[in-house]
């Protein structure tokens, strides 16, 4: 573990912004271990390792306003990719499928529903899947599996934290509040996971050679797991809270029930939930 950098934090604007105020993070010893400095640290300094504007670079008009045109073409040639922000990328991808099983482990804790527990458990099993899946490929690219980055960082903090809601949530709030907290909690770990396979899938088309092939193999064998994992357990948090407050819910979810995969999909099948309660 790094010592505390005597670096200063970001301006409070921009922190506050991502962490909330000073006087709402009281914490001062993370779940983890982390100590409270070093943790806001990670943080600005992953929030340093992000572009605050990405396209701003490699826009060849320079003006303060972009040029949609002009930034499309840039972003088509692969030459105009930022390799350390693809390396980034894909160690925060790496740390979210690791930080995931941690997730799902306290989550299936949580669950009360039968066919729920089921589903993440399948959910669990896939993830340390997509763990090795992203193993095999660093090896295969070179990349080395164990490099640490503040986004690293950030990740584990956040899951920690993911965990550390489940497991109040259960001492605090008894278990219909625990399995919500846990399905709210898979959602938005799921949501970053979901977007980094998105963006592994969109970067490999603007790759060429070994490496292109290499993230576009492991982005076809990943995918649909992804897109199940999130739509699936919004459907699931959603419905929940609907039984929770006394409504008429479907369970499972008809997400889960229509095996949606896509956005749009996911809209459809939540627009239709009516029609599978009239159906009964
Ligand atoms: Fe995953
Ligand atoms: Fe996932």
């Amino acid at each position: 573990m790094t010592e505390p950098s005597s670096r200063p934090l970001r301006p409070q604007a921009d922190a506050g912004a991502y962490l909330g105020s000073e006087d709402e993070f009281a914490v001062e010893t993370m779940p983890d271990g982390l100590q409270r400095d070093e943790v806001l640290d990670s943080m600005a300094e992953a929030l340093d390792v992000l572009p605050a504007d990405p396209g701003a670079e490699r826009r060849v008009d320079g003006g303060a306003s972009p040029n949609p045109a002009s930034a499309q073409s840039q972003a088509l040639d692969s030459g105009a990719l930022d390799h350390t922000q693809v390396q980034e990328l894909l160690y925060q991808a790496l740390e979210t499928e690791i930080g995931g099983q941690l997730v799902y482990e306290a989550a299936i804790a949580c669950a009360q529903n039968d066919d729920l527990r089921e589903e993440w458990g399948k959910y669990l099993a896939e993830t340390r899947t997509h763990e090795t899946t992203l193993r095999e490929t660093f090896e295969r690219i070179g990349l080395d599996a164990e490099t640490d980055s503040p986004g690293r960082r950030v990740l584990r903090f956040k899951a920690a934290g993911l965990v550390e809601s489940m497991e109040r949530a259960a001492k605090d709030g008894g278990p219909v509040a625990a399995q919500l907290v846990a399905a709210e909690c898979v959602v938005e770990a799921e949501t970053k996971d979901h977007q980094n396979w998105e963006l592994i899938g969109e970067v490999a088309k603007h790759l060429d050679g070994e490496m292109a092939a290499a993230l576009a193999e492991a982005y076809a064998k990943v995918e649909e797991e992804e897109d199940q994992h999130l739509y699936h357990t919004m459907g699931w948090a959603r419905e929940l809270w609907i039984e929770s407050l006394g409504m008429p819910a479907v369970l499972p979810p008809p997400e889960e029930e229509k095996k949606v995969t896509t956005a749009i999909g996911a809209a459809r099948a939540k627009a239709g939930r009516e029609d599978m309660l009239d159906e009964g």
